[in-house]
């Protein structure tokens, strides 16, 4: 029940009638017996300019950001933290003594998901892909120490702004651009594929981003969509022996980090998946 105690969290966007964070985290706090709620809040662009000082006024302790203003949010902020700010977005937003701070999560919640099955340090990592989520991703795994990492665009020029980005902002060099219509000439020496297009999102779930012939069981295939739950570029891989990972495993643990930055505490993996399968199965 909420009370007059009732500690208040929750997601802003536009649009925002779609997310799954509302019901993830309103079940967490339920098995936990956490006097918390969590709203969506939906943020038409002329009303963005003051968010956090109407935040902070109704002592809300913890937003979650969305489309389109993980980055827009950047400059009313207090302050960031270092991976967030190499990213240039936010998705997660904590408010403590007055202030508020900006973290990434969805890195994280990327690297959690594929470390619960192979480790990162000194593998071969391509991505498929040069937008918002390789960015969060690319950045974060630049942290983990991986051989090389390339990344595979239809657009160079993205893809060339994403490695200049890297280059200049960590100390990581290894990494590199090949066009996404030619992965087979390095599938060979690959250990770790990430896929973070949209190539084989409902409804065009019989599309895939990469030819799969020389994927087997050496790969690990991590997707990030999860609609559908098993891509084609996942389907195909594991026929072909591959390890793979669905997209809900980047969403929960994404999900999972930002409870643990609003909340101090720690839930269980189980809380945030089962309300999720409920809704996309
Ligand atoms: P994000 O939400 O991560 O920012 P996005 O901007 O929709 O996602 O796209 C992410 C990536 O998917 C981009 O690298 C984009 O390639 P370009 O840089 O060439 O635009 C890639 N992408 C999207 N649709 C694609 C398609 N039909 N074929 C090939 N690549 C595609």
């Amino acid at each position: 029940m909420i009370t007059g105690k009732t500690k208040l969290t929750g997601v802003i966007g536009h649009p925002i009638k779609h997310s799954f964070s509302p019901p993830m985290h309103n079940t967490a706090y339920k098995k936990m017996n956490m006097d918390y709620v969590y709203v969506p809040f939906h943020i038409l662009p002329e009303n963005i300019d003051n968010l956090i000082t109407s935040a902070k006024t109704m002592n809300i302790q913890g937003l979650n950001v969305t489309i389109p203003y993980k980055t827009t949010i950047i400059p009313q902020l207090d302050e960031i933290d270092e991976i967030a700010q190499k990213i240039g977005a936010v998705n997660t937003i904590q408010f403590k003594n007055g202030k508020a701070k900006g973290y990434n999560t969805d890195g994280i919640g990327a690297i959690k998901s594929l470390k619960k099955y192979t480790d990162l340090e000194d593998k071969n990592i391509l991505i498929l892909g040069a937008g918002g989520a390789s960015k969060a991703i690319t950045f974060t795994l630049t942290y983990e120490n991986p051989q090389n990492i390339t990344i595979a665009n239809r657009t160079q020029q993205n893809a060339d702004t994403l490695i200049e980005n890297i280059k200049k902002q960590t100390p990581y060099t290894n990494i590199s651009y090949i066009p996404i219509q030619n992965t087979d000439e390095i599938i060979d020496d690959i250990d770790i594929i990430i896929n973070t297009t949209p190539i084989g999102m409902t409804p065009n779930i019989d599309e895939c981003p990469i030819n799969t012939d020389k994927i087997n069981q050496k790969h690990t295939v991590m997707d990030i969509i999860y609609n559908p739950l098993e891509t084609k570029l996942l389907k195909k891989a594991k026929q072909q022996k591959a390890q793979t990972i669905p997209g809900t495993h980047m969403l929960v643990n994404q999900g999972i980090e930002a409870f643990k930055i609003f909340t101090n505490q720690t839930p269980k993996y189980e809380y945030f998946e089962k309300p999720l399968l409920k809704i996309l199965t």
